[in-house]
């Protein structure tokens, strides 16, 4: 049994990227001011590379990136920016970019850092939403897949900062194993680093 298997394929995930996008090209045609993205690091750059060629409106795009989640399972709520958006967001149609909503804690602190700037309004966009994980209500308005409570990697998700660059979203089966082997995937998702020909 492979150590983890495709739960959203890259075809699927790119139709609904598409979809996305055009319900943001319609639900922000008509603002004042282009709309802005705000992209949260790492995990949501593949998404949001994808998402912004498909919007068909003028828009803004800025990136934030917070402290990472602790994968033991156990989430403080805790949450620290590292690196804060340039934009100045007062007035501004803001779009929180997401790649997965779990507990909804992140999320939430976001949503709170971001309303202190004073946003015309502030919505957010998630390619995933674990919803049966929520410990904390938070409104999400635009969800690419509702997915159950597994352990996903690909299309930006890491596992250890591994792992983002597989085009397809991954279900891990044994994620206790993955943590004690992080290697794990790597034998059936790419060549063998020993058997890569060097480059001449
Ligand atoms: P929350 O604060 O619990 O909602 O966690 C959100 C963050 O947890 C995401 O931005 C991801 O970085 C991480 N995360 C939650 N579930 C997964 C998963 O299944 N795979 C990879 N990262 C995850």
């Amino acid at each position: 049994m492979p150590p983890a298997e495709i739960l959203i394929a890259r075809s699927s995930i790119a139709a609904r990227v598409r979809a996305l996008a055009s319900a943001l090209s319609t639900a922000y045609a008509s603002t004042a001011q282009p709309p802005v993205l705000i992209s949260v690091l790492q995990g949501s750059a593949l998404f949001t590379a994808d998402l912004m060629r498909s919007i068909a409106i003028d828009m803004a795009v800025d990136f934030i990136s917070i402290s990472s989640y602790a994968h033991s399972g156990s989430h403080s709520g805790v949450v620290k920016i590292v690196k804060d958006v340039e934009i100045d967001l007062s007035d501004r149609d803001v779009v929180i970019v997401e790649d997965i909503v779990d507990t909804g804690l992140t999320l939430n602190y976001l949503r709170r850092s971001l309303t202190e700037r004073g946003p015309h309004s502030l919505r957010t966009i998630t390619l995933l939403d674990k919803t049966v994980r929520r410990l904390v209500p938070v409104p999400v308005e635009f969800v690419g897949f509702e997915i159950p409570d597994v352990f996903v990697v690909g299309y930006g998700l890491d596992f250890q900062g591994r792992y983002r660059n597989v085009g397809d979203i991954l279900v891990v089966r044994d994620l206790a194993r993955l943590v004690n082997e992080p290697d794990l995937l790597v034998g059936s998702l790419w060549p063998r680093r020993g058997q890569r020909r060097q480059p001449t």
